[in-house]
């Protein structure tokens, strides 16, 4: 039978806070399509979630820098599947290090994983939602987006840029069903917080009021109640989920 569930499109799906905003999502009773970049990691990941009971999640293994790859993957999962109703943008990486020691590569990839992607994403959904006359897309920024940070020229650039299309594409689509909004977590618990020296890491948590990292179930419930239909009044929005660590 056709999946009948609405379809929700998590780049970075296989990833820490990825992996949580699927999970959390399938509870809510989509069909998610979780993006991944590293093929054998995706298999893996894919059983995983299978043997805890997800049966409702599924792959897609675009490139998400390269633009056609783009549009044919969101034309692919809405053939297979049906139309896209919620676009999480959760790709992310870091090539950290300051100003002085960064070469091109560093900042370009940054640039072109964390928000060129987004572009690509949006691109490749909105004529779509427009069609249907409703969508959802969340981005997932970051606190260092908001304030900036030592050794992040790259990401904290991209990760503010993306809430600037956030706003614009907001405005664009606010009488047509669709929201857009940005989260911005703080610092979660994931594989790419332990690669930060462990003494600048632990310098950081001491900065958090709640005295912790958040957890990436923190960040599924909260982009699974903004992905709810009854949302619709919360659009063009940056919200933070940090422990306090920022308050802008
Ligand atoms: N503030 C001020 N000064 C700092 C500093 C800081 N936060 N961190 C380092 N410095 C100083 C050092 O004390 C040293 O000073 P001196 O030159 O006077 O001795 C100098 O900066 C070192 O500069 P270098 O260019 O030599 O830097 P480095 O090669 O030692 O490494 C770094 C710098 C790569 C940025 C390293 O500090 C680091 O990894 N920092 C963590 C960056 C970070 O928070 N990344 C977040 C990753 S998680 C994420 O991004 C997820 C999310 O969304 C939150």
């Amino acid at each position: 039978m056709a999946n009948q569930a609405p379809v929700a499109w998590v780049t970075g799906g296989t990833g820490g806070i990825g992996t949580a905003i699927c999970r959390s999502l399938a509870d809510a009773g989509y069909l998610v399509v979780a993006g991944y970049h590293n093929p054998d990691k995706a298999k893996t990941w894919l059983e995983t979630q299978q043997a805890d009971g997800y049966n409702n999640i599924v792959l897609s293994g675009v490139d998400l820098s390269d633009h056609n790859a783009c549009l044919e993957g969101a034309r692919e999962i809405h053939e297979k599947h049906g139309p896209i109703s919620v676009l999480v943008n959760c790709a992310g990486i870091t090539r950290d290090g300051t100003m002085k020691k960064m070469s091109y590569e560093q900042w370009y990839q940054v640039i072109d994983t964390n928000l060129n992607s987004v572009f690509n994403t949006c691109r490749s959904v909105i004529e779509g939602m427009l069609e249907n006359g409703y969508g959802r897309i969340i981005n997932i920024s970051s606190i260092n987006g908001r304030k900036g940070q030592f050794g992040q020229v790259n990401y904290a650039a991209a990760k503010a840029g993306m809430h600037g299309l956030t706003m614009s594409l907001a405005q664009e689509t606010a009488t047509k069903g669709i929201t857009v909004n940005t989260v911005s977590p703080g610092y979660i618990a994931t594989d790419m917080i332990m690669k930060i020296p462990e003494q600048v890491r632990e310098a950081i948590r001491e900065t958090i009021p709640v005295k912790r990292y958040g957890t990436p179930e923190e960040i599924g419930r909260l982009v699974t109640f903004l992905a709810d239909k009854e949302s619709g009044f919360i659009t063009g929005a940056n919200i933070d989920i940090n422990g306090g660590q920022f308050m802008g």
